[in-house]
This record gives C-alpha cells, structure tokens and sequence, in this order.
C-alpha cells in the first residue's frame, strides 16, 4: 500500500510538472521541438499519454520515458565534449540524426547522462528530440462503424499506441460518402485537458467507438479536392458581375475551427473543408466555440459535427416565370464546392450523462429572409442550456447578420438529417414519446 501511495504521489507530481512548467533542477534534461512527439510515462498501475507543453522535460537518473513520432524521432544535442558517433556534424558540436524507428525508451543514465536504449548513450546531460514529419497523426480505414454510418465509409486519424501497450490515440471518427465524396460528419471529444490522458492499465477509455485498422495514404490520391488557392481564384472571378454573390464573403475553410484540432488535423483540411459564410464562422459560430470552450475546461463533450442542405441565392426579379433559385457555389473545371445551408453540432455530455444533448445548428447563408429553427424542431432549446443562454452567444446568436443560430434535441434533427448519428431505433421510440409542443415564438 504504501508503495502504491508513493506511486500515486510521483504521479501527481508528474502532471504537475507537465501542466505548469513548474521548474526543478534534475540531473537529466529532456529538450523537445516542433513537431512534438508524445510521450508516455509508465506509473505502477496508470499510463499517462501526453504531449508536453513546455520545452523541456526533466528526468532523474534511472528514469525514463518513450516517445513516439509517427515516420522516425529526430534528435540532436551537443557533442563538443564527446568523441562517440562523430559524424554529421553541422560546426557548431551539434549534429541532426534520424532515429529511424517511430518509437524510443530515453533514459536518463546513473552518470547523468541521456541516453537511447538499445541505440546510443549522448555522454550529455541535455538531448533534444523532435519528429521528422510535421504531422503526428496518419488516417486509417477504420474496421468499426460511427453510429448511422454503415452505409458509408468510416476513417479514423491517429496514432497507434497499442504497440506501446497502451490505447491507440484517435483524435477523429469521419463518416465519409464516397459516391458522392462528401463528408456526412466528424466525430471528437472536446475537452480542453486532452493533452494529457491517464489510462488505467485494466480500463478501456476511449470514447470514440472506432479503431486504427489499415492505414491509407491521403484521399487526395484517389479524387481531386479544390485548393484554397483555386477556390480563391473561382471565387472572385465568379464575383464580378454577380451582384447577390458579391455582397457577401465566402471562404473554403475547415469544419475545426478552434484548437488545438484545427492545428492538429491540418494535414486534413481537405476533408474537413467547406464553403463557410465568412460572418457566420468569425461571429456566431466563433462565440459558440468560445462558450464550449469555457465549458470543456470542466466538462468533456461527445462531439459530431457536419453540415446539411445547399444555401440558395434567390432568383433575381425582374422574371416572374422563371423563379429558380441557384445553389451557392464555386467551381473550377470539373470541381465544385456548394455551400451547405446548416452547419450542425451535436453534443453529449460525457461528464454528466443525465444532461440534456443538443444539437446546435448555425445557418450558413446571409440569403435566408427570415431565418429560424422549425426546419428542424418544434422548440428552440438554447436558452435552457445555462452555459449558452450565459454567454456573449446566447445573447447575439438570434442576429440574422451574425449568423443565425439555434438548438434543437437529436431526435428530431436526426427526422430530417437521414445520416445524423443516432441510432435509427433510437429515432422511432422517441418520436412515439414526443409531447406534442406547439411551435415556439422567436
Ligand atoms: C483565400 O482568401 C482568404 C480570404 O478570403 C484568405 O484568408 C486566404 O489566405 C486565401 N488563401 C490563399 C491560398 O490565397
Ligand atoms: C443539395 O444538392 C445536392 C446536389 O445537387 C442534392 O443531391 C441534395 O439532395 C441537396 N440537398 C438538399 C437537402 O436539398
Ligand atoms: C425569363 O426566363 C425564361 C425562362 O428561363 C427565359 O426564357 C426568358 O428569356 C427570361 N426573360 C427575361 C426577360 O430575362
């Protein structure tokens, strides 16, 4: 018992130090740049998995840790007093080798000085390590299917632990139509300490319900997405002499529009980009980001995230009889990218189970006369979450120039969006229970 406490104890002392670059003076100093690996620490009976905040980690002698980088771990350090592994030099002592393995145990030696094991000892007290890819994550064919997504094909983008004995790391779930090549949606948690996990060693904690099964190279070797550059370009060309276009901003855009998943998943923007309406992602869209984030300081969040319908430009007067609107789009060639009318997110709280869940659903077009909620439900329920209802959104979302925002409960959105997540029997018992509510005012 006692061991154990002392365990639990270095522990703490440990996400201290990871979490407040709280310093001590240790024999060992583990230095990491850009692109950081990730890191984890093996305790009696926890495994923590971390990407370190500082620039440094500091390790006492016999101590060790293993770090892991997706292609190969980089290192360097200065070596002016030693005269081991004398090649490679870049004339200042300091010399960049690849590790050429994705994962190493570091250790800081009885003299006090770094080593690699099983590949080299540094005859130095400070190494540095870093990745030799920018990206730590790679998407992978996932054998597991998100929920309502049989029908489509499930990628996951991670990084694969379990080789280290531990979970696999999986930042996101995509639901994605290739007939139609299109994402129906994502799926991550949000949570703003997710920087460093803790697992148990006898416990599953994932949250995401899907798996690494087979890595795949970028989808952008099978099909052709639109470059930002292009959009760009197709954009302001199709802007002239198109006046109800050119009264407003577009820009092609990831659905992450917040840390740390935008950083992370930039590698992937071209699954995750769409043609946002450029007041809808910088206003309301922007504060409702802000209020979750505030949210999951505390409270960690089940997240799915998509869009849904195509913004319209309505028809020009002046011809009565031909009164076709046109979809909001960009094209290039043979490549198009549409506005979707709703940009949507559903929460379930993983904190508390017995919260209510929403979907907060954001239209994403300035060409809808008088925008509301009851495409979707019955009742606007954003006021009756304290946290929205609180913040700068709860007060500016109903502004048709911001970006019209509401909130609806997933059984009724999941009615009109056939590929929303939830369960299709899920759907039906709850529609047999539903009050009939009569339409709320705005
Ligand atoms: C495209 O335009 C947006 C503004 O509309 C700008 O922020 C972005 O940097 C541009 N991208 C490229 C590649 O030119
Ligand atoms: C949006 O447009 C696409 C392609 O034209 C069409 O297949 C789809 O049904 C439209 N979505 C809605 C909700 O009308
Ligand atoms: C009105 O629309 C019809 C059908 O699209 C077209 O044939 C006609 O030329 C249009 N008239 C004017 C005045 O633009």
């Amino acid at each position: 018992m006692e061991r154990l406490k002392l365990f639990e104890i270095d522990l703490i002392y440990f996400l201290l130090v990871i979490f407040t670059g709280f310093k001590v003076v240790s024999p060992c100093q583990l230095n990491v740049e850009s692109p950081l690996p990730i890191f984890t620490k093996q305790f009696l009976t926890k495994k923590i998995v971390f990407k370190p905040h500082g620039a440094s980690l500091q390790l006492q002698p016999g101590e060790s840790i293993t770090a892991y980088c997706n292609i190969g771990i980089m290192y360097k350090y200065n070596q002016a007093s030693s005269n081991r592994y004398d090649y490679n030099f870049n004339g200042n002592g300091i010399r960049n080798q690849n590790l050429e393995v994705n994962t190493v145990e570091v250790i800081c030696e009885a003299n006090n000085q770094i080593g690699i094991k099983g590949k080299l000892s540094s005859s130095s007290n400070q190494f540095t390590i870093y990745c030799a890819s920018p990206s730590t994550y790679d998407l992978y064919e996932s054998k597991k299917a998100l929920t309502n997504c049989e029908n489509y094909a499930n990628y996951a983008i991670g990084v694969p632990l379990q080789t280290a004995g531990i979970e696999n790391d999986i930042k996101a779930g995509i639901c994605y139509d290739l007939d139609r090549f299109e994402l129906k949606f994502v799926n991550f948690v949000a949570y703003l300490n997710s920087d460093v996990a803790v697992f148990d060693n006898n416990k599953q904690t994932s949250e995401l319900s899907i798996d690494l099964d087979k890595k795949i190279s970028s989808l952008t070797n099978y099909f052709a997405f639109m470059s930002d550059s292009t959009f760009n370009e197709s954009r302001d060309s199709f802007r002239i002499g198109n006046k109800l276009f050119n009264a407003f901003e577009f820009d092609l855009a990831s659905l992450f529009q917040d840390e740390p998943l935008n950083t992370e998943l930039k590698n992937f923007a071209y699954i995750f980009n769409i043609m946002w309406w450029r007041q809808l992602r910088q206003q309301n869209w922007r504060y409702f980001l802000d209020a979750l984030r505030a949210r999951t300081q505390a409270s960690k969040y089940l997240v799915y995230m998509g869009t849904y319908g195509n913004a319209t430009i309505p028809a020009a007067q002046g011809n009565c009889s031909s009164f076709q609107s046109e979809v909001v789009s960009v094209r290039k060639d043979k490549k198009a990218v549409s506005a979707p009318a709703y940009i949507w997110m559903y929460l379930k709280s993983l904190t508390h189970a017995d919260e209510q869940e929403i979907v907060v659903i954001a239209h994403n077009s300035p060409y809808v006369m008088e925008p509301e909620h009851s495409e979707f439900c019955s009742v606007d329920l954003c006021d009756e979450v304290e946290w929205l209802k609180s913040s700068a959104f709860g007060n500016l979302r109903r502004l048709p120039t911001l970006g019209y925002t509401f909130c609806c409960r997933p059984e009724e959105v999941a009615k009109v969006i056939d590929y929303f997540p939830l369960p299709v029997d899920e759907i039906e018992i709850s529609s047999l229970t539903k009050n009939n509510s009569s339409a709320e005012k705005v």
